[in-house]
């Protein structure tokens, strides 16, 4: 869950002269800082030597040491944004690693499993280790076979052999990038289940984890495939498998301009990704309907008769991205008849699941690289599974692992904690369980076109909410010392709870918990005394009467114990302002799609409470946007 960026450029005094390669370095990595800030550094290549600064901490830590030690201007460097596994968050351990006597410098993202075993070969021959890194064994392994095994040539494509050669013998999770001192104008990476993409300018060449990492230089990407590496020159790419033959990237556009990746106004990103969100669900509708109300999903390229088949349904994700999940369960089920479980990743492939070619997976992933949900995939693929993954980043990993892909168009989501990603994940796979239901042409088919409209209603819904967002920013303001608050939700307004709750625990840093309503009586209840905060998703009273009636009994129950209740109820809903300390009011519409409404006000209360106990909401303690590692 690091963030990598490469770049060569021709030397100055050249018609096309590269940029500065630590300018092209320090801004592809302030843009990937989302993925990780636990410490920043880089690495030029100048005048045959290798230099490099690290620092522990966020990337303006690493500026400031930039300042006190400047590096050459330079046209080769790389640079890293670690989220720590292997070793602490220390300057030791930060990247880039050098080896081969300081002329090779190596940055990674990823986990090597087998460092253990490989650090102990190398210590047998003599090397000594500075950190407690897999990353500093990856560069020892490098440096050693470069130097001992080919020889040391580095002009003749040595560095990229010898790549070749520590990638056969590396296990795990991985994207490397390295430099040598003796080959200046050479960058080489390898990937191996870890995210890479080329960026291809006019004498000039680029690397990033994705391609924000150079998105302000070019719009030409290419994609790699699995186990591969790649060569870089100003001129040149070169990609090869792990043992040298040739292979092809594929090249693609990118249509995200370097603004949508910037905070346009906002404090935050997650501000203004809140607000993203009327535009997140609307592009994720866009184009996948027609007229008549018909779904057009072209790209799910999985035969309809197998998709007629499937007799069940698993949700893979993981965090937010499984709430999405359990919203889509409930409107999957009503809509298509069809059993969905939905499992969280990293438990699924742990218990034997029944999984055949029966079974539809699909895996619900912002970043597309999250390891627990791609090995899962991976896992029901074995099994012999159709597998089809909602993810909003393209060319990543599961997707391109998967059978097919409903991409989210909710565009870059740089704040830690995920927003607009969320809706468009439950927006995409009410998708699913429409398009579904239609391929299945069950007694509900009449009833699409109705759900369609009153999706395309959703975006100006959301957008009135926000309009109207003062009122919850200024509770959230207000409870900025509550030490707990709980979330209560019963049928799709539990998923919401469980959302609301964990937005609070990750910006906010206070226990926060959701519960279905109708658990409660079971145990939870004993937690509310005096005071207490509890906020409830309370269903359309036009939906069914005894959902509604049931949560208000809710309410009364903690009431009548204390609790301080904060209600999120359908405009029109009088009923609730007896029972409730606050009421907000989000506008009408069907009880299954009402998550992509009531989330919203959840989100702000949470962001607000946050922002006012001075906490970084972009960048929570702990977290990391890209979880690569199981
Ligand atoms: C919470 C959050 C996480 C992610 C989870 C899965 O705000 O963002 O819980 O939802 O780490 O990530 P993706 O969706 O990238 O697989």
């Amino acid at each position: 869950m690091c963030g990598i960026v490469g770049y060569v450029g021709h030397s100055a005094g050249r018609v096309n002269a590269g940029h500065s390669a630590l300018d092209v370095v320090l801004e592809g990595l302030r843009r990937l800082e989302y993925r990780g800030y636990d410490s920043a550094g880089v690495a030029v290549v100048s005048e045959g030597s290798i230099e490099s600064r690290k620092k522990s901490g966020k990337l303006s830590n690493l500026l400031a040491e930039l300042e006190a030690h400047p590096l050459p201007e330079t046209f080769t460097g790389i640079g890293h944004t670690r989220w720590a596994t292997h070793g602490g968050p220390t300057d030791q351990n930060a990247h880039p690693h050098l080896s081969d006597g300081g002329k090779l410098a190596l940055i990674h993202n990823g986990i090597i499993e087998n460092f253990a075993e490989l650090k102990l070969e190398l210590v047998a021959k003599g090397y000594a280790f500075e950190s407690e890194t897999d990353t500093e064994v990856a560069a020892v392994l490098l440096g050693d076979i470069f130097r001992n095994k080919l020889g040391g040539v580095a002009s003749d494509g040595g560095l990229s052999k010898a790549m070749q050669l520590a990638c056969q013998r590396l296990e795990g999770a991985f994207t490397l990038l390295a430099v040598h001192a003796d080959q200046p104008d050479v960058v080489v990476a390898a990937r191996r289940n870890s995210p890479l993409v080329v960026g291809l300018g006019d004498g000039e060449n680029f690397l990033g984890s994705d391609v924000s990492g150079f998105i302000d230089y070019t719009r030409r990407a290419v994609e790699l495939g699995q186990d591969q590496i790649v060569t870089i020159t100003a001129d040149t790419v070169e990609i090869t498998d792990f043992y040298g033959a040739p292979a092809e990237g594929k090249e693609y556009h990118v249509d995200w301009d370097p603004e949508s990746a910037e905070k346009g106004g906002f404090p935050s990103f997650m501000e203004k990704e809140i607000h993203d969100q009327p535009d997140a669900v609307l592009q994720t509708l866009l184009g996948r309907s027609d007229i008549n109300g018909k779904l057009t999903l072209d790209e799910l390229r999985i035969d309809p008769q197998l998709l007629k088949n499937v007799d069940k349904i698993i949700v893979l994700a993981c965090g937010t991205s499984a709430y999405a999940g359990q919203v889509a369960k409930y409107a999957i089920e009503h809509w298509c008849r069809i059993a969905t479980e939905v499992e969280l990743s990293h438990e699924f492939r742990y218990r034997d699941p029944i999984v055949d070619e029966n079974t539809l997976i699909v895996s619900i992933s912002q970043s597309g690289e999250t390891m627990d949900t791609l090995m899962a995939v991976r896992y029901a693929k074995e099994q012999g599974a159709k597998t089809v993954s909602i993810c909003n980043t393209n060319g990543s990993t599961i997707p391109r692992e998967s059978d097919a892909v409903l991409y989210t168009h909710a565009g870059p989501e740089i704040a830690v904690a995920s927003t607009k990603a969320f809706l468009a994940q439950i927006t995409a796979a009410y998708l699913l369980g429409l398009y579904l239901a239609q391929l299945r042409g069950n007694k509900f088919q009449g009833e699409i076109k109705d759900i369609l409209a009153d999706l395309n209603k959703i975006p100006a819904k959301i957008q009135r909410i926000l309009d109207n967002e003062a009122q919850i920013k200024e509770l959230g303001v207000s409870m900025a010392d509550a030490k707990s608050v709980l979330f209560l939700g019963r049928h799709v307004g539990f998923p919401v709870a469980m959302e609301g709750a964990l937005k609070l625990k990750e910006l906010a840093y206070i226990h926060a918990e959701g519960f279905a309503a109708g658990e409660l009586k079971h145990g939870p209840i004993a937690l509310i005394e005096e005071g207490q905060p509890v906020f409830v998703v309370v269903p359309s009273p036009r939906g069914r009467d005894s959902l509604h009636a049931k949560v208000v009994s809710n309410i009364q129950e903690v009431r009548a114990r204390g609790a301080k209740t904060i209600v999120i109820a359908e405009e029109g809903d009088e009923a609730v302002k007896a029972y409730a300390e606050h009421v907000f009011y989000i506008p009408e519409t069907p009880v299954l799609l009402a998550p992509l409404l009531s989330t919203v006000p959840l989100q702000i209360f949470a962001l607000a409470l946050a922002s006012a106990k001075g906490y970084d909401v972009d960048q929570p303690r702990n977290l990391a946007k890209s979880v690569t590692v199981e």
